[in-house]
C-alpha cells in the first residue's frame, strides 16, 4: 500500500502518487478548495499482519498493526497536524502552540516549519523521550519545559489560546481529530471491511475518539457494513478513565501516555459505549514485555506507549476474550527510536566488545 500497486513494468506504479491525507480524504475533512494544504505526505502507512506475535501469545486471531511510525515525524500525530496547521494558515495564524508529552510537539514543529510559521511547545520538564525533544529543537520550535506535568501544560496552552494570540493545535482543536480519523479509513480501505476489534493506547484520548469517528463515518457512508469494538489501554499509574477520576500525579514508563486528566475523556467514553468496547489498564512491566516481544517476533520497534495496546491484547488473549478467527487491528502509534533510553534499558544486553580478530568474533557468536 505504502508504495502503491506492484510494479508490473512501470506504468501502474508510476501512476500512483500519494499526496497526503487531505488530498486523499478531502471530502471527509473540514477543508475547502481555498485551504492552503500544508503536508509532508503523511498517511498511507503500512498495515502489517503479525502472525509470529499472535502465535507467541498462544492465540488464533488475525492481527493487523497500523504502523503509524511510518508517518513523516514517526507518529500518528501527523494526520491531525496537516489539517490543524493548514487550517491555522488559512485563518492567518502566525503562531501555533501545543502542550505535549513529545509526539504532538514534534509534529507541530515540523508542520509549522513546513508552513514557515512559528511554533511554541510546552513540555513537562525531564519527562520527554530524547528523540522527540530532538525533533522539536531541530525543527526550530520555541521549546518551553514547564516544571509540571502534561495536564498543567495543556491548561496553560488553553488559557493562552483564549487570548487569540496563538492557535492551539492540541486535539482540543477538533480539526486534529478530523485528520486522525483517516487512519480508520485506511484500515477499512486496506482490509475491505472494518476489523472486529480495534486496540489502541489511550493518553489524552484524542485518538480513540478519532478512530471511532472514522469508523462510524465510513459506516454511514456505506463503505463498511460493520463496526469494530474499541479496546483502549491506559498505563496503570496513569489510568484516569479506568479509575473514573483524574489522577493528579500520573506515572508510567510510557511517557507519551503519562496523562492524568484527558481532554477527550467524553469522546473516549462515547467510543467505548457505542462500540460495546472496553477500557482497562496495563502495568509498566506488561508494557515493556509486549514492547520487547513485538520487536523480537516481528522486527517492529514501537515506542512503549504503543505497546500498551499490545499488552492489553495479551491480557484479553489470556482471558479468551477474542474469538478464534477474529480480525483484530491495533495502532502502533509511534516509533521505538524516539525513546532510545527505554529501548536500551529494556533490551537488557550490551554489545560484546572483542579484539578486532576473526577468532575473537567466532568465539562470541558461537556458530
Ligand atoms: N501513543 C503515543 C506514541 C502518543 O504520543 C500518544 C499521545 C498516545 C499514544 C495517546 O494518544 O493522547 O490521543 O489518547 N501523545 C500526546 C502528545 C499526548 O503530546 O504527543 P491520545
Amino acid at each position: 500500500m505504502k508504495h502503491g500497486p506492484p510494479d508490473k513494468g512501470g506504468e501502474a506504479a508510476r501512476a500512483f502518487v500519494w499526496k497526503g491525507v487531505i488530498h486523499h480524504y478531502a471530502r471527509y475533512l473540514p477543508v475547502s478548495k481555498s485551504t492552503p494544504v500544508v503536508t509532508l505526505q503523511e498517511g498511507n502507512t503500512p498495515l502489517i499482519r503479525v502472525s509470529n506475535f499472535v502465535e507467541a501469545c498462544g492465540d488464533m486471531f488475525e492481527l493487523w498493526l497500523k504502523c503509524e511510525a511510518m508517518n513523516p515525524t514517526c507518529s500518528f500525530k501527523d494526520r491531525g497536524m496537516t489539517v490543524a496547521v493548514s487550517k491555522a494558515v488559512e485563518k492567518g495564524a502566525k503562531v501555533v502552540i501545543c502542550a505535549s508529552t513529545g509526539n504532538t510537539s514534534a509534529s507541530a514543529a515540523a508542520y509549522a516549519a513546513r508552513a514557515q510559521i512559528r511554533c511554541v511547545v510546552l513540555l513537562p520538564h525531564g519527562k520527554i523521550a530524547l528523540g522527540k525533544l530532538a525533533q522539536a529543537l531541530m525543527y526550530g520550535a520555541t521549546t518551553v519545559a514547564i516544571d509540571g506535568n502534561f495536564d498543567e501544560a495543556l491548561r496553560i496552552v488553553r488559557e493562552l489560546g483564549e487570548t487569540g494570540l496563538v492557535e492551539v493545535v492540541n486535539s482540543v482543536n477538533p480539526v486534529r481529530i478530523a485528520g486522525q480519523k483517516t487512519a480508520a479509513f485506511e484500515i477499512c480501505d486496506h482490509l475491505g471491511r472494518a476489523p472486529d476489534f480495534h486496540f489502541l493506547p489511550v493518553g489524552n484520548a484524542g485518538n480513540i475518539t478519532a478512530y471511532w469517528k472514522g469508523y462510524t463515518e465510513y459506516f454511514s457512508d456505506q463503505k463498511i457494513t460493520g463496526l469494530p469494538r474499541m479496546f483502549g489501554y491506559q498505563a496503570s499509574g496513569a489510568a484516569p478513565i479506568v479509575e473514573g477520576r483524574p489522577i493528579e500525579k500520573p506515572e508510567t514508563v510510557a511517557s507519551a501516555i503519562r496523562i492524568g486528566n484527558p481532554a477527550s475523556w467524553e469522546g473516549a467514553a462515547k467510543a467505548l459505549k457505542e462500540s460495546n468496547g472496553h477500557i482497562d489498564k496495563v502495568t509498566d512491566a506488561e508494557i515493556l514485555a509486549a514492547y520487547q516481544l513485538l520487536a523480537r517476533t516481528e522486527g517492529l520497534f514501537v515506542e512503549p506507549a504503543s505497546a500498551a495496546a499490545l499488552a492489553g491484547l495479551i491480557q484479553c488473549a489470556k482471558k479468551n476474550l477474542i474469538p478464534k478467527g477474529s480480525v483484530v487491528a491495533a495502532t502502533m502509534t509511534g516509533h521505538g527510536l524516539k525513546d532510545p533510553d527505554n529501548a536500551i534499558k529494556t533490551a537488557g544486553v550490551e554489545p560484546v566488545v572483542v579484539e578486532a580478530k576473526r577468532e575473537a568474533v567466532l568465539k562470541v557468536i558461537g556458530v
